[in-house]
């Protein structure tokens, strides 16, 4: 149950990542932007029939959007402070934006039409009406709800999109209003294990399509697979080009060489990996004189950046450099909020000897943690970055 850190990367890559970590004190997440333009090459390999808007929301920092930029990306945006974020660095022209989040106020959708974006997902008919008025003949495509929750580590499914036959309705109602009815999008959930789950929801993208072309004469353009391919965490999953494999052969299935124009919006496929998070062991403890496990409290928690722990969700590798036996611990945050546990009933496997003062490292944390950071919760700092 420890972690073998060169399973998840090259005894280079992590010296690599351990020399600048050394020279800096915890806690922090070091990201090597490196990582990620391979794994932009492995995504546009995998998928060359895709064009990705990168999830801005995994990880915004200038770094990353600048190496996509140039990289040729498009962009997933779910509000205006990311959309000012991403034009800040210069160069994005807005036909490279799409407005991804369904959940939105009738004035940020006119924001995002006075920079220029003329793409956005909805999955509701108030939503549908506010771009109507607030972005004119944009595109618009319409969000359905899929299974998967269960297979999925991080399900996004429940809160967004509508069941197929809605969609269909949104879509119509969309070309009434004056928008172009563009495509259906959906997400399959976050770190999403069962490819499956791609299939069961292109089929439900092609009924919507075939039954718009025949009973309304709207022709679809657009299918938006959304993101949920794999980072690599303690669960296994298959390989990127394994999901791409199937997935492209579920799409030839149901579409045939008659394909439309793919959109994938992967944020912790592209950015997890690339990112170490390393902490220091503020206090190991027992709760009685006889307790069998002891409590292992660190300076990260559910408050600055690993909240993706909620419920177990996410099980990061952890790698401690001491060898040795191991026992069975509980890890813990170091606020004064008795949610800040992070794994008690994953038992991770620590070496006996572990002491106060030693690092943790926390693999493949470069997405979804600095910016769920909080700024301020115990007087705690947000969690700082650093990018090589
Ligand atoms: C609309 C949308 N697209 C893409 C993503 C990125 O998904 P993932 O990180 O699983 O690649 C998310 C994640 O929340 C999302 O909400």
């Amino acid at each position: 149950m420890t972690t073998d850190v060169y399973s998840f990367y090259t005894p280079e890559r992590f010296a690599r990542f351990k020399a600048f970590a050394d020279t800096k004190e915890t806690p922090f997440v070091v990201i090597d932007t490196q990582m990620i333009d391979e794994a932009y090459r492995e995504l546009t390999k995998g998928f060359p029939i895709a064009d990705v808007f990168y999830a801005i929301k995994a990880n915004p920092a200038p770094e990353i959007l600048t190496l996509l930029r140039d990289r040729g990306a498009n962009f997933d945006v779910a509000s205006r402070y990311e959309l000012d974020k991403l034009f800040s660095i210069g160069g994005i022209s807005p036909d490279r934006v799409s407005y991804g989040n369904t959940i939105k106020k009738a004035k940020d959708v006119r924001y995002f039409y006075e920079k220029g974006v003329r793409m956005f997902a909805t999955d509701s008919e108030a939503d549908l009406r506010n771009i109507a008025k607030a972005a004119p003949g944009s595109r618009v495509y319409v969000r359905i709800l899929t299974e998967g929750t269960v297979t999925a580590d991080w399900p996004l499914s429940r809160k967004f999109g509508c069941r197929p036959d809605m969609a269909m309705d949104l879509l119509i109602l969309a070309k009434e209003l004056g928008l172009i009815p563009y495509g259906v999008s959906f997400h399959v959930g976050s770190q999403q294990r069962d490819i499956g789950a791609w299939d069961a929801a292109i089929a439900s993208v092609k009924v919507i399509f075939e039954r718009l072309k025949d009973e309304d004469g709207i022709q679809l353009e657009m299918i938006n697979m959304g993101g949920g391919f794999p980072a690599n965490y303690i669960a296994r999953t298959n390989d990127l080009a394994t999901y791409a494999e199937e997935i492209s052969r579920f799409l030839e299935e149901d579409f045939g060489t008659d394909l439309p124009r793919i959109i994938l919006e992967p944020g912790r496929s592209l950015i997890s990996n690339a990112g170490v998070l390393v902490s220091e062991v503020v206090l190991i403890s027992r709760k009685s004189h006889t307790a069998l496990n002891r409590w292992v409290f660190t300076d990260v928690g559910k408050f600055s950046g690993l909240i993706e722990t909620l419920d177990e969700a996410i099980k990061y590798p952890i790698h401690v450099e001491k060898q040795g036996e191991l026992e069975e611990v509980i890890i813990a945050g170091p606020t004064c909020d008795s949610a800040d546990i992070l794994y008690e009933h994953y038992k991770y496997g620590l070496p006996l000897n572990l002491a106060i003062g030693d690092r943790m490292y926390w693999l493949s944390t470069g997405a979804y943690t600095t910016t769920y950071s909080a700024v301020e919760f115990n007087g705690f700092p947000p969690l700082a970055s650093y990018y090589l």
